[in-house]
């Protein structure tokens, strides 16, 4: 559905935000063949000025008036109403769209997209619309493929401890702000979180179902399925938010079809493209934000055997939500697209 180019124009509507900007460092960092830049957000942004390639763009406002004319792809990273209007609009007229919300992502006939994991589901690309998906299902399939590839996966349970910035630029400024005030013996303005997030947890990401689940908990299990193609494969997650700015981490344990034990998961692990395993509990190695942070794998430690089960394993996995979780998968599927 791609013309072949030399390079190509692209759309980045919500490029003001934390998700936007890492874009455009990854889009210089990994050279994308860029012929030109349009970049969106609201009306307090328009006029700002960004870099990318070496070129200083200017960010315009999005208004149901902007003109797409001539562009290839459209990268949506802004709120789930822009991209329910301007994905369905821009994706029929025949440009393709990277969406970041989780709008389409369980639209049977919109591709769920991680390219190391499923990558041929971008044959499948009907509306225009491919979806990258939630910042913590992206790591939670990274590890698991392998080990459904080595021994079949039957049940996943994990809890997530998610940073501030997978809700936004927003949060980010929350926790820096509330924290300062804290030392400072100052109240706290609690505004993106119904409670203080600074030396605190929330156990809510999203919002709630009737059951009592929060809707991160109900997407990871279906896009998980989804990207996996494993429709009875069962899946629980306890989703909590932390005080850490960048990187998401993820408690996972996972009970095989078929016997695998920690010295053969880390094989598999290891062997997985953008997957490093960081385990070796006698110096004290594993996974930590501060050390994902930036970085485009994901890490996976604490590798284990869970006895209390037949054939359970427990994993550690922590990933940069802004890179992989977002910014650099949604870079990767043009970067498939182009190249096909
Ligand atoms: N953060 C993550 O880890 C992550 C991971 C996966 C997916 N996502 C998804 O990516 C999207 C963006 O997330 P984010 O974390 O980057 O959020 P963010 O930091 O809050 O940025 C939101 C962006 O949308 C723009 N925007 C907001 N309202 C707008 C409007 N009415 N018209 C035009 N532009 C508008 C903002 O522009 P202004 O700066 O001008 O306000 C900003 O550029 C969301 O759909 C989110 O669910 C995020």
């Amino acid at each position: 559905m791609l013309k072949k180019k030399p390079s190509y124009v692209m759309a980045i509507l919500g490029a003001t935000g934390a998700v936007g900007k890492e874009t455009l460092e990854i889009l210089e960092e990994r050279k994308f063949p860029l012929a030109s830049l349009r970049l969106f957000a609201s009306k307090r942004s328009a006029g700002e000025l960004m870099t990318c390639q070496g070129k200083e763009w200017k960010v315009e406002e999005l208004t149901p008036e902007s003109s797409f004319a001539g562009v290839d792809f459209a990268l949506i990273s802004a709120t789930d109403a822009i991209s329910r209007e301007y994905g369905q609009r821009l994706g029929a007229a025949g440009i393709v769209v990277i969406d970041d919300s989780g709008v389409f992502r369980m639209e049977s006939d919109v591709p769920l997209v991680v390219p190391e994991v499923n990558v041929h589901a971008l044959s499948t690309i009907r509306r225009g619309i491919v979806s990258i998906p939630n910042c913590t299902t992206t790591p939670l399939v990274m590890a698991l493929k392998p080990l459904q590839d080595a021994a079949g996966v039957k049940r996943v349970v994990l809890t997530t401890f998610q940073s501030v910035s997978g809700t936004g630029a927003a949060a980010m400024d929350e926790l820096i702000s509330q924290t300062k005030d804290l030392m400072a013996f100052r109240d706290v303005k609690t505004e993106v979180y119904p409670y203080q997030i600074a030396f605190n947890l929330l156990p809510h990401i999203g919002s709630f179902t009737e059951g009592g689940d929060c809707s991160e908990e109900v997407k990871i299990a279906g896009e998980t399925r989804k990207i996996l193609e494993t429709p009875s494969l069962r899946v629980t997650a306890t989703t909590v938010r932390v005080p850490v700015l960048r990187c998401h981490s993820e408690a996972i344990n996972v009970e095989l079809e078929r016997p695998l034990n920690a010295n053969e998961a880390r094989a598999a692990l290891a062997a997985m493209p953008g997957v490093i395993v960081y385990d070796d509990p006698s110096r004290k190695l594993y996974p930590m934000p501060l050390d994902a942070t930036g970085k485009d794998e994901v890490y996976v430690g604490r590798v284990r055997e869970d006895e209390s089960i037949t054939n359970g394993l427990n994993l550690w996995v922590v990933s940069d939500n802004l890179r992989k979780g977002a910014a650099l998968n949604a870079v990767q599927i043009a970067e498939c697209l182009v190249n096909v």
